[in-house]
């Protein structure tokens, strides 16, 4: 039965019969022009994807026999492709993006997918068997597309024993504690490539200082050479202190000499055993983490010393923005005050990555107002696939509806239409090395994330780092149709079911913006309203208004800065992210706070009872395994759910002493 190991990547045999009879007769062979690893795998995985969708054994081959070829190739590996396209057609897609089309004419009828750059043959390859498992027509293929962002990152919180910060699906894909390669590498990489994600951070943030010295980097080339092939560049968590840790100099401060000697031979190093090594990735002064300021140097002096010795090898630092340490009691002001006076001292190859929003991947912030607000910055935007505050991998709770909207967001820093995406993208400030991270769900669990339908966030984050603009519909549905079938009675109901899920999770746990009203004890999973300290008698919420509260709204343009201020036009969902008001205040909905409260964690839970009774619904569909599993985790979820909703339902009737208007059973 199947175990969820091929993820989205499964080729069974293609349903529809009419469909299965045009592929048959469009692709008969595949021809690999060129001898590029990253080729190979590209025609590898084609003639894998095409034999499983067409059932029958798809060869390959030097040169096209008969009509039906699958030719894949650069215009410098192939004088077929060169022949096949225009000349320049592809140019204006770049080395990682392709041109996909069906050529026919004078008694030929050839598939081309080519590009540039080896990556992008691989990204059209993937393409296709794209198509083909979500049933598309062929007969007049032609496709021509590039991603929109340059990074395109995966980050791992792996730990060097194999245990996963905020990892939800076993241990470290990568078996760091075990010497030799990991199995599991060249499948991951794999998986990788067929999002087209070109860059992954294989160690946690919360740096192991361990990860530089000699005898782990060898085992961090062997992972790189393992992820090559797949077109996947290797970067590293570094800890800012690891010159005084690894080699005993007395001080880290970025502007000593020795320091910059230092970074810049473990650069030398490092690039000795992994050529095309991406570059570092670095969390400083923050929770605990070394950083600069301990020398009284700026965020930029930190990241500009790492960035200027992998620069003579084309590397990056990635530098995050995830500080609060002014402790004035908004944490929610600290990265903007921190590094909006250092737009512009990054180095070129330096990237400032913030998360989505301003406290810590809650199911619903604020867009972080750093998004925009450094023009002069290459900038990333952290999503954060593993479900640390969204139910772990036991509740469903399908994020990539909520991450569109934190992309569609208009910043206004150029005007109207300044989105988060056109900022990390590179469109709005015309910044190089920009994009996403999102942090990772993937764990040496048999089926990856844990939970088979959190696959889903891990598609979904691939396909938005490659086009922000692509629709939640589109996302769900491939990858749907692409996990289990494309049975209309299978996807119309999951469609449904993933995309309302977000919402759903937000209705049983947190009301109106106020934040996670989780445990102090950093589970970040049980409810506990009261250790998150945000309501009393009287009222609930954080007043960072500029008139009365901490000024979180002043950092925003026109017209948010106005939108948020005012209780007369903040959205209900940001209300308490906000404002403090009295459990009495009528919301926009028109209903009072405590009643929307109550009313929430009700529908919430009897939300999530729906998707359970979906999910059993398609049983006939998705196969029993796979089916069983997923069933067992909504029995979890509703239980964890109920418990929530009266949690939270009775935490804010004790408080506010409303009754609920609707349910007249409950007892006072
Ligand atoms: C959260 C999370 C930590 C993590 C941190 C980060 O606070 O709970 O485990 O290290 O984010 O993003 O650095």
């Amino acid at each position: 039965a199947e175990d969820g190991y091929e993820l989205w990547l499964r080729y069974r045999p293609v349903g529809n019969p009419g469909r299965r009879t045009e592929y048959t007769l469009a692709f008969t062979h595949v021809v690999r022009q060129g001898k590029s690893p990253v080729l190979q795998s590209a025609a590898a995985e084609l003639t894998r994807g095409l034999s499983g969708l067409l059932d029958r054994d798809i060869p390959t081959a030097d040169q096209p026999s008969e009509r039906g070829a699958v030719v894949l190739g650069t215009p410098s590996s192939s004088a077929l492709v060169r022949d096949l396209l225009p000349a320049g057609e592809l140019d204006e897609f770049g080395p990682e993006g392709f041109v996909l089309r069906r050529v026919r004419g004078g008694g030929k009828d050839i598939v081309v997918v080519a590009s540039t750059g080896d990556r992008g043959v691989l990204y059209g390859a993937f393409h296709l068997l794209r198509l083909l498992q979500t049933e598309q027509p062929v007969e007049r293929l032609d496709v021509r597309d590039r991603p929109t962002n340059p990074l395109r990152v995966l980050n791992h919180w792996d730990n060097i024993n194999d245990t996963v910060e905020r990892g939800y699906s076993g241990g470290s894909i990568f078996q760091w504690s075990v010497p030799g390669l990991s199995p599991l590498v060249g499948d991951y990489a794999r998986y990788l490539a067929s999002l087209g994600i070109n860059r992954t951070v294989v160690n946690n943030v919360n740096a192991n200082p361990q990860f530089l010295t000699a005898k782990m980097l060898d085992e961090v080339a062997a992972v790189a050479d393992a992820m090559r092939p797949w077109g996947v560049t290797l970067m590293l968590s570094a800890n800012f202190a690891s010159p005084i840790v690894l080699d005993r100099l007395p001080t880290a401060d970025p502007l000593e000499p020795r320091v910059k000697a230092w970074w810049r031979d473990k650069a030398a190093e490092v690039y000795g055993k992994i050529p095309d090594f991406g570059g570092f990735l670095v969390k400083a002064n923050s929770e605990g983490q070394p950083g600069p300021t301990e020398y009284g140097r700026t965020h930029a002096d930190g990241a500009n010393v790492i960035a200027e010795a992998v620069a003579p090898h084309g590397g990056l630092v990635i530098w995050r923005a995830f500080v609060y340490d002014l402790s004035d009691g908004d944490v929610s002001t600290d990265a903007y005050r921190t590094f909006l006076p250092l737009d512009g001292r990054f180095a070129d190859n330096a990237v400032v990555q913030a998360k989505y929003g301003p406290v810590d991947f809650h199911v619903r912030e604020p867009v972080h107002p750093l998004f925009g607000a450094m023009p002069r910055t290459n900038m990333t935007l952290e999503l954060q696939v593993t479900q640390e505050h969204t139910g772990h991998a036991t509740h469903l709770c399908y994020l990539v509806p909520w991450w569109k909207s934190v992309l569609a967001f208009d910043t206004y820093a150029k005007g109207a239409g300044t989105t988060v995406a056109r900022v990390v993208g590179g469109s709005a400030f015309g910044s190089v090395h920009g994009g996403l991270a999102g942090v990772s769900n993937f764990g040496d669990d048999r089926n990856w994330t844990g939970h088979h339908l959190a696959g889903a966030n891990a598609y979904g984050y691939g396909r938005l780092a490659w086009d922000p603009s692509l629709s939640a519909e589109q996302i769900t549905d491939e990858w749907i149709r692409m996990t289990f079938g494309s049975h209309p009675q299978l996807v119309k109901p999951l469609t449904a079911m993933l995309l309302g899920s977000w919402a759903t999770f937000e209705d049983y746990t947190s009301p109106l913006g106020v934040g996670n009203l989780v445990a102090g004890n950093g589970d970040h999973y049980n409810p506990d309203p009261a250790s998150a300290q945000i309501a009393d008698g009287t009222s609930v919420g954080f007043d960072r208004t500029v008139a009365t509260g901490t000024g979180f709204t002043g950092l925003y343009r026109e017209p948010w800065n106005q939108i948020y201020e005012s209780l007369e036009s903040v959205p209900d969902e940001l209300l308490l992210f906000m404002h403090r008001v009295p459990y009495a205040h009528r919301l926009h909905s028109g209903k009072t706070v405590a009643q929307h409260i109550y009313d929430t964690h009700f529908e919430g839970l009897a939300a999530a009872a729906g998707e359970h009774r979906t999910w059993d619904g398609v049983e006939p569909w998705v196969g029993s395994r796979r089916h069983a599993e997923v069933a067992e985790r909504f029995v979890a979820q509703i239980a964890h759910a109920t418990l929530w909703r009266d949690t939270i339902v009775a935490y804010f009737f004790r408080l506010s002493r409303l009754l609920d208007e609707r349910r007249s059973w409950v007892q006072v």
